[in-house]
């Protein structure tokens, strides 16, 4: 039966069919916790062959990373086949915290601590970390470990935010988005998140005032 009315109901024994497409069959929701190992691209696809973060897990469904981390950067990363969870986590508006550890080339003075703290500028917007703990001086090797969370998204942030104090990031690690970590999970391996897990990071959307 061709239906066109708008707000037919239908019963759930009732096949629908739209343009030949049966939409009984619901895709399922699956939501994974990766360490993404350096030497993996988050992207479907590369045109230069580099290897994708996709590969490393093992599923049927079209899943995609959520956000993205560099090639070389390694830590938490989500991946999933839900749209709106991505959404949610990507979002600027919904503040989601995100934890780096960075070794940086060189050692930090108090002034320059005090500038990223301040916040630096990338491409016209100022970038306030919400905050920076400095876990090592290296004075012999002239590097020093810093972490900063940040709720800011944009390509390379991180890197570019040390750049601009003057200290190259030579290693870059997401520790923790949200409340995650990859605790107990090597280099490549993965988990699936929760329900409660799923549902803590959903609340975001409802608990965000924007
Ligand atoms: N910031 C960066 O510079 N690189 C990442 O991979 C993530 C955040």
């Amino acid at each position: 039966e061709i239906v066109t009315e708008m707000g037919t109901k239908v019963s759930e024994k009732d096949e629908i069919v739209v343009e030949g497409v049966s939409l009984s069959k619901s895709v399922k929701k699956e939501y994974y916790l990766l360490n993404k190992p350096r030497g993996y691209i988050c992207s479907l696809s590369d045109e230069k062959g580099r290897r994708v973060v996709t590969e490393l897990i093992n599923t049927n469904e079209r899943i995609y990373p959520v956000g993205r981390l560099d090639y070389d950067t390694t830590g938490v990363l989500l991946l999933t086949n839900d749209g709106e969870f991505a959404n949610i986590l990507t979002h600027p508006s919904y503040e989601v915290e995100k934890t780096y550890l960075a070794i940086i080339e060189g050692v930090m003075t108090t002034e320059e601590i005090y500038k990223l703290k301040d916040g630096v500028e990338i491409d016209g917007i100022k970038v306030i970390p919400r905050r920076v703990k400095i876990k090592k001086k290296d004075l012999e090797k002239n590097k020093s470990k810093v972490e900063v969370t940040i709720v800011e998204g944009r390509n390379h942030i991180v890197k570019r935010m040390f750049e601009a104090v003057g200290h190259p990031v030579n290693k870059l690690t997401r520790e923790r988005l949200a409340f995650l970590d990859v605790k107990g999970l090597q280099s490549g391996e993965y988990r699936y998140l929760s329900n409660d897990e799923v549902n803590e990071l959903m609340k975001l959307k409802k608990s965000s005032k924007k």
